[in-house]
């Protein structure tokens, strides 16, 4: 069905172009139109006729000026035939699957956790202010101190040195924002790298509008980041390191605690975001010459909206949010509750679980490779292969457009993400896949993340299709 605000642009073309409108025309148009509503990218010839009868003799007698016109007819956005997102694959799949490839972006639930907020919503938890002196107030503020003590037991630390925030992202603005606001008198030099999420390139440019050098490392070929290029780079007036652990995109895992050590001996904080890393590797910040860390919920099968920033007894931060004294003084506001005892149980749970679903999860990625070496070998893996988490791939798939492969996945039930896709209406490839030299006109990057319920059959059924549309969408492109 065609919505009034359609029809009357199609009646306007018709008029326009004077073309006479026939069934035909409206059959296309109205399928053209549900297929990009369902799919958010135009069909391909092949679907056109599969599903109108029309080919594609037809449809250049009904629409002279191409393909592209039946577009433009139903208000598909085309900006030139190069920024044009590519026709997605025709396929037929024989089981009704979803396989979930992007655990990198976020992670579902766990069941354990959603009983836990499901206690919490229907008041069993204590649904009192944990600042209140009721006994009401006290189950909370108790339920909040049990959480804080889960996630520092994960990190060998003091509950007082968790700060509980309302994201990730939060976390990063707060160590970064933090140490900036301290020296704000004075300023100073700031050292972090090209490939840091945007939570920290952001708060970290936003300093240096107020007068801070920042010094952007780059990453080697690998994606990694050396300690001597932090040794170098490491000035008198240095007043924090910020890097990673774990990338997002690629996966590749940086010399941390070398990192650290340097740092430790420079006397200069060094604050890692370690979103990707918690629950993947062992991260115990006062061996490794941590002084803040960065925790996400909803990359360890906890909620969306809870983070934690790990902060040593021994550093103290400007806050961002001023108020009452919750979280130390730290982070002004009555605490999320039900996010923070759901994040406390998916960290206990992660690091139980670590080393056997690490070891089963680095069987499968192995399993991938061989599959990916057998049907596209001219395939690039993007970032070491050695320094990385066996959690994330990063593929480069040659004279693929990234957007399309996505899309013909996502048709059939498998979701990843796109170095750059056109989906999201951009076009311009990943800073950190540029960063570390891919030649991004010739591949198509693709992130594969795995997680608690991905298995070999995920990888199999992957397999079954993928060759195929590879195939389509490098003869349609
Ligand atoms: C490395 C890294 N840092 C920070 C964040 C932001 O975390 P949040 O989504 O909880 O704000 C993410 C999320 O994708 C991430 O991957």
């Amino acid at each position: 069905m065609l919505n009034n605000y359609v029809k009357t642009f199609i009646n306007q073309m018709a008029r326009r172009t004077g073309i006479n409108l026939t069934d035909m025309h409206k059959r296309i148009l109205e399928f053209v139109y549900n297929y990009y509503e369902k799919h958010r990218v135009g069909p391909m010839y092949r679907n056109i006729e599969r599903y109108t009868g029309a080919t594609k003799e037809d449809l250049e007698r009904l629409f002279p000026h191409g393909l592209n016109s039946v577009y433009t007819w139903v208000g598909i956005p085309i900006q030139s035939v190069n920024d044009l997102c590519k026709p997605i694959a025709d396929v037929k799949v024989d089981e009704d699957r979803e396989v979930y490839l992007d655990y990198n972006a976020t992670t579902y639930v766990r069941k354990e956790v959603v009983k836990i907020l499901t206690d919490y919503y229907n008041s069993k938890t204590g649904y009192g202010n944990p600042s209140s002196s009721t006994s009401l107030g006290k189950k909370a503020f108790d339920a909040i101190l049990n959480a804080r003590q889960e996630v520092a037991d994960c990190l060998k630390v003091k509950h007082s040195e968790v700060i509980f925030t309302g994201s990730g992202s939060e976390a990063n603005n707060l160590a970064v924002k933090g140490i900036g606001f301290k020296y704000i008198e004075t300023k100073g030099h700031i050292i972090t790298s090209q490939i840091e999420h945007p939570s920290i390139i952001e708060p970290v440019q936003f300093l240096g509008m107020f007068g801070f050098d920042i010094t952007f490392l780059d990453p080697d070929q690998k994606g990694l980041i050396t300690a001597d290029a932090v040794k170098e780079a490491l000035r008198s007036d240095t007043v924090l390191v910020s890097l990673m652990a774990v990338n997002n995109e690629i996966g590749t895992l940086n010399p941390i605690a070398e990192i650290g050590e340097i740092c430790r001996l420079a006397e200069v904080p060094f604050m890692v975001d370690a979103i990707q890393a918690f629950g993947k590797i062992d991260l115990f910040p006062k061996e490794m010459g941590i002084t803040m860390m960065s925790l996400s919920g909803h990359k360890i099968y906890a909620p969306k909206g809870i983070g934690a920033l790990y902060l040593d007894e021994t550093v103290s931060l400007v806050p961002l949010i001023h108020g009452g004294s919750q979280e130390f003084n730290n982070r002004a506001g009555t605490e999320n509750v039900g996010h923070i005892i759901a994040f406390g149980k998916a960290a206990k749970l992660a690091h139980m679980e670590m080393k056997s679903e690490m070891k089963r999860i680095q069987e499968i990625r192995d399993y991938f490779l061989d599959q990916l070496n057998r049907y596209c070998p001219d395939c690039i893996l993007n970032g070491s292969l050695k320094q990385r988490i066996p959690t994330n791939l990063n593929i480069g798939f040659p004279d693929i457009d990234s957007g399309a492969l996505l899309l013909s996945l996502n048709q059939i039930g498998i979701y990843v993400s796109a170095g750059s896709a056109c989906s999201s209406g951009s076009k311009e490839a990943s800073s950190v896949i540029k960063a570390i030299g891919v030649d991004t006109d010739r591949y198509g990057i693709i992130r594969f993340s795995f997680g608690l319920q991905t298995t070999q059959r995920d990888v199999d059924y992957l397999f079954t299709y993928l060759p195929g549309i590879l195939d389509q969408i490098k003869n349609d492109g």
